[in-house]
């Protein structure tokens, strides 16, 4: 979702309302929330973390953010060795969520949104969002913030839910509105948070619209490349090497 769709559930919101009501919908989630991510997705979002993961590994950063970060499922993964990898995230119960999966030393824990990240200019060699995107209310705002906080050279790697092939949509359709809420009433006892989850999913640009919010962005050499026949989709680009401003 961004500037031009603020919706939320069945009916239209104002950005300041969009921003509280998401607020709401992850504190409210943030107990359950790995464990309706793996029925939901029958796992399947394990297998698309991994292929994030080894993207990132690709380009060898030393200073991570993973904005957008919830209870670090992707930071987790990241933080090896003597790398340094930052959660940001607006959602304190998420990140306290993520704080008791591991050593308390490996991963910096820091309460922010995309469109303000606190931190200082190119302190990141790395950023990565897995399924936040789609949260933050002002989308373009957010990609210039991420560009800010890259150095000259360094990489966004977006982990996104987006348009699946047309033959899979029906069926795809189906599970969303038939299972996905169902899910949500029983494990989560939420199912309102999850309708959100359906109608932020219909409401967000597809592939290639999403790819021309990066370049309009600045970022350089945009690729994507669809998982699971579109159901999710991982974007990237780079801060173009001599942009220092
Ligand atoms: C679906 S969860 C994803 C968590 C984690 N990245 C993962 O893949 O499991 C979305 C996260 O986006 C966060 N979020 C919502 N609005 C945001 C914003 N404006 N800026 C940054 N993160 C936001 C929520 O608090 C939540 O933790």
């Amino acid at each position: 979702m961004n500037d031009l769709a603020h919706r939320f559930g069945r009916r239209r919101v104002d950005p300041e309302e969009r921003t509280r009501l998401i607020r709401d919908v992850f504190r409210r989630v943030a107990p359950r929330y790995d464990l309706m991510n793996d029925l939901m997705s029958l796992g399947i979002h394990r297998y698309w973390k991994r292929v994030l993961v080894h993207e990132a590994e690709h380009a060898a950063p030393r200073r991570v953010l993973d904005l957008a970060g919830g209870t670090g499922d992707v930071a987790w993964k990241l933080a090896r060795g003597d790398r340094a990898v930052d959660v940001c995230d607006p959602s304190l119960p998420m990140m306290q969520v993520g704080r008791r999966r591991g050593p308390a030393n490996r991963i910096g824990w820091v309460g922010g949104c995309g469109e303000r990240l606190p931190f200082r200019d190119q302190a990141f060699d790395l950023v990565t969002i897995a399924f936040g995107i789609r949260n933050v209310t002002h989308l373009d705002v957010t990609l210039q913030e991420i560009r800010r906080v890259l150095r000259p050279g360094g990489r966004l790697l977006c982990l996104e839910f987006s348009r699946p092939a047309p033959w899979l949509a029906p069926f795809y359709d189906l599970y969303s509105r038939l299972v996905i809420p169902r899910l949500g009433a029983w494990v989560s006892r939420n199912p309102d948070a999850y309708l959100y989850l359906i109608d932020s999913i219909r409401a967000f640009p597809d592939q290639e619209t999403l790819a021309e919010h990066f370049r309009a962005a600045g970022f350089t050499g945009v690729r994507y490349h669809n998982l699971s026949f579109g159901i999710a989709c991982i974007h990237q680009g780079v801060r173009p090497p001599g942009d220092a401003s």
